[in-house]
């Protein structure tokens, strides 16, 4: 086994040592600070930022335009030691903009008690699915509280890709049985650290503990590349041509290129790393979605896995956190897991 993890290990190495063509901004260029103010610290160069969790506030920005289509990417680091209860967000969403139909695609990290690694999960909305979670749960090959990764959600009109480094980990091709469920209308880009006691570790079992506030994540090389359109949702959604030249060089870009050897990256991380798919749950999903390609493999293991459901929602914090009075649906999914 330690010899096949080596062997993994190396080829996430050697693939990793290609690194995207893309252009980094400052966090002016392309940001603002979203809630914790004081709790969010630039650099000095401007081109990266803290956000950070005390016992009175999380933190997080946003992108200053919404997009239709993009490649979103940053490096990040997370908090080190014990970050039980804490979720770092990266992710895309127009909540705030069509509060019923919204669109979400997430990279959630989740904390973990001490000794025990970082785990994380994707996911995605479209037209306001909140009922509907596509989770899948990961951990990684690495310790993220150690150094910088890139973390990037490419999102074009064909598919969608999460990728950790140059690694493809999960890839989303648009089907149309899907039909409103894929994101379709223009996401700003989040960052966010959280207090997510009641959910994100072991089903709430562990909260923050602010004995070892305040808890630092760290943000830098920051990409956005795509079509930023207007946010204001009739104008966009009226002309919706604007975004095609776009869209065709967002196809061209080496992120939108699986390559067989990335590929079969794909296939190595999600054998090793991969210990949830919404696709083999049954039980949550007797029909399985359109978009989910059954692998045999994975599914005899997740079969065998009894792995139990799980979910949460960090909209409700960012609701608190922003003060805001709409109520807007959450998911309706056990908090049980018992994944570690
Ligand atoms: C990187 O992308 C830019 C366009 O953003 C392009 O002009 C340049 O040739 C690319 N460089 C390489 C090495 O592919
Ligand atoms: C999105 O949802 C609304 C109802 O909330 C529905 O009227 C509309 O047709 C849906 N759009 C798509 C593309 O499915
Ligand atoms: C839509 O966008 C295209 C390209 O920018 C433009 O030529 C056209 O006039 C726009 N149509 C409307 C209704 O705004
Ligand atoms: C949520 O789940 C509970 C328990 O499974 C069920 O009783 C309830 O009807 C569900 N609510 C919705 C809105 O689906």
């Amino acid at each position: 086994m330690a010899l096949v993890l080596l062997f993994v290990f190396c080829w996430f190495i050697g693939l990793a040592n290609a690194t995207f063509n893309v252009t980094t901004l400052s966090f002016d260029e392309g940001y603002s600070p979203l809630f914790g103010h004081g709790n969010l610290v630039r650099s000095p160069d401007g081109h990266s930022v803290r956000l950070l969790l005390d016992v009175y506030t999380g933190s997080g920005f946003i992108s200053s335009s919404m997009y239709r289509h993009g490649f979103f990417s940053a490096k990040i680091k997370l908090p080190s030691d014990y970050t039980a209860g804490i979720v770092v967000a990266f992710y895309t969403s127009n909540g705030d903009v069509f509060e019923k139909s919204h669109d979400e695609l997430d990279i959630e990290f989740l904390g973990n008690i001490e000794g025990k690694p970082w785990r994380f999960q994707t996911n995605l909305y479209g037209n306001g699915s909140t009922n509907r979670g596509r989770e899948e749960r990961y951990s990684l090959w690495f310790d993220p509280s150690k150094e910088f990764h890139r973390y990037s959600i490419l999102w074009t009109p064909n598919n969608i890709i999460f990728y950790v480094d140059e690694v493809p980990i999960r890839e989303v091709v648009r089907n149309d049985k899907m039909g409103g469920d894929y994101p379709s209308k223009p996401m700003s880009l989040y960052a966010t650290i959280w207090d997510a006691s009641s959910w994100a570790t072991n089903g709430g079992k562990h909260k923050v503990n602010y004995e070892y506030a305040p808890f630092t994540s760290e943000f830098k090389d920051l990409v956005l590349e795509g079509c930023p359109t207007d946010p204001n949702p009739i104008r966009t959604l009226s002309n919706s041509s604007t975004c095609t030249d776009t869209d065709a060089w967002l196809e061209t870009r080496d992120y939108a290129v699986i390559t067989p050897k990335s590929r079969s990256a794909m296939r190595r991380f999600r054998q090793h790393y991969m210990y949830y798919s919404y696709c083999y749950d049954t039980v949550r999903y007797p029909v399985t979605p359109p978009e989910c390609v059954i692998d045999p493999n994975e599914k005899q293991r997740f079969q065998d896995s009894g792995r139990l459901r799980f979910g949460g929602s960090h909209r409700k914090q960012m609701r608190n956190a922003r003060r805001k009075r709409r109520s807007r649906p959450t998911s309706n999914i056990s908090t049980e897991q018992n994944d570690m």
